[in-house]
């Protein structure tokens, strides 16, 4: 999928995790380590916490057809308020700091939202962020989450209190309170 970026052209691609290859691999790492140079180090707090892999990811790139932004997607069957629910994942959302504020993580997140929403009986979108980006994701039609948050550490359900829980309504509306249980390690 092709879109424009102040008339210069950015390729966009939506990739199940598995079929990257070694090379592909190592440029999300790059990508990574250029956005978080520190996120790698075991004494960083999000390293305390056992996260899932993404099954899927959106990857942008910009006009010198480099890695520019990325995506993971995760399905994941999970409850809410004790009843069964499949609930689409996005994270680990990321733009190389020279190609910020372009609209690119806009650009993969909605991209993401249109796969989820294509995929049968997703009934909600959900991610974790800091306070501070709260207002862009409500910008881009997601609410903040006042419930109870349940996650798989280590085998044990443990409550998340890492950061902030957002939700998007798909086949269900946007669940605002409540218990989410993942069932598994959040994303
Ligand atoms: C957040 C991030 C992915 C946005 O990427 P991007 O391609 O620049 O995103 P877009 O161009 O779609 O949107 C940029 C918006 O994010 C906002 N934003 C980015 N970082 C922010 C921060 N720390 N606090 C508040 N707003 C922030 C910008 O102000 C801008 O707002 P606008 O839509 O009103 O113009 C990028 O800044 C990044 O990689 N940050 C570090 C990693 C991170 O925090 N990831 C999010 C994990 S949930």
């Amino acid at each position: 999928v092709f879109g424009t970026d102040d008339q210069r052209e950015v390729a966009l691609t939506l990739t199940p995790s598995a079929a990257l290859s070694v090379v592909e691999r190592s440029a999300i790492r790059e990508l990574a380590d250029a956005v978080d140079p520190a996120d790698e180090q075991a004494d960083q707090p999000s390293q305390q916490l056992e996260w899932a892999s993404p099954q899927w990811c959106v990857r942008i790139f910009g006009d010198d057809g480099r890695l520019a932004s990325y995506i993971g997607i995760v399905l994941r069957d999970g409850q809410h308020d004790g009843h069964a629910v499949r609930i689409g994942g996005v994270g680990a959302v990321k733009t190389l700091p020279a190609k910020r504020n372009r609209g690119y993580a806009r650009l993969g997140l909605t991209r993401a939202v249109e796969f989820l929403r294509e995929q049968s009986k997703v009934a909600f979108g959900l991610l974790v962020c800091d306070p501070p980006l709260i207002a862009y994701y409500m910008r881009l039609g997601w609410s903040e989450y006042a419930g109870q948050l349940l996650v798989t550490q280590a085998g044990t359900a443990t409550q998340y209190t890492f950061n902030r829980v957002m939700t998007l309504g798909l086949r269900s509306p946007a669940p605002i309170g409540g218990t989410i249980d993942l069932q598994g390690p959040p994303w």
